[in-house]
C-alpha cells in the first residue's frame, strides 16, 4: 500500500500566489498541492492537504495523523516562531517530519531564525521557494522506502 503523507500550511499560506509575491511567489497553494499529488503519483505516496489559521487546529490535524500517517511536511508559518503546542503535538507524532519554509528565515528578521518545530523535524527545507514542497516530499520518499 502507498504511504500516506500529509502536507500541513499554517496561517496566511491560504493566500500564497497574492501575499508577498516577492518573498512567497506566484503558485498559489493549490498549485503546489496539485503539483504534490502529481510527485506523490511518481513516488507512489499519497497525499492528504490540510491549511489551517489557527493554532488549535493544527494541532488537532497532528493528532488525526498518529498511526495513519508516515510522514508530515509542515510549514508552521509563523507559529514556526511561537508554538510549543504544535512542536508537543509533533513530538506525539512517531512518523517523519520535514519542515518546510519557502522563504529563508534565516536571512530575514531575527524573530524568524528561530523555530521551535526544528527541535522535532528529521529535516528542514528553507529558501527554495515553493519547490520546497516538493524537495520535501523526494526527501520522505527516500527515507520511507
Ligand atoms: C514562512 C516563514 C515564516 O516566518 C512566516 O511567518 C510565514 C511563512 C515561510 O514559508 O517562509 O508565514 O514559514
Amino acid at each position: 500500500m502507498n504511504a500516506r503523507i500529509l502536507i500541513l500550511n499554517g496561517p496566511n499560506l491560504n493566500l500564497l500566489g497574492q501575499r508577498q509575491p516577492e518573498i512567497y511567489g506566484a503558485e498559489t497553494l493549490d498549485d503546489v498541492i496539485a503539483s504534490c499529488r502529481r510527485l506523490g503519483d511518481e513516488l507512489d505516496l499519497e497525499i492528504e492537504a490540510a491549511q489551517s489559521n489557527h493554532e488549535g487546529e493544527l494541532v488537532e490535524r497532528i493528532h488525526a495523523a498518529r498511526g495513519t500517517v508516515a510522514g508530515i511536511i509542515i510549514n508552521p508559518a509563523a507559529y514556526s516562531h511561537t508554538s510549543i503546542a504544535i512542536l508537543d503535538a509533533l513530538n506525539a507524532f512517531d512518523g517523519k517530519v520535514i519542515e518546510v519554509h519557502i522563504s529563508n528565515i534565516h536571512k530575514r528578521e531575527s524573530f524568524r531564525h528561530h523555530s521551535y518545530v526544528s527541535a522535532r523535524a528529521d529535516g528542514i527545507i528553507a529558501g527554495c521557494g515553493t519547490e520546497g514542497y516538493r524537495l520535501a516530499l523526494r526527501r520522505l520518499a527516500s527515507i520511507l522506502s
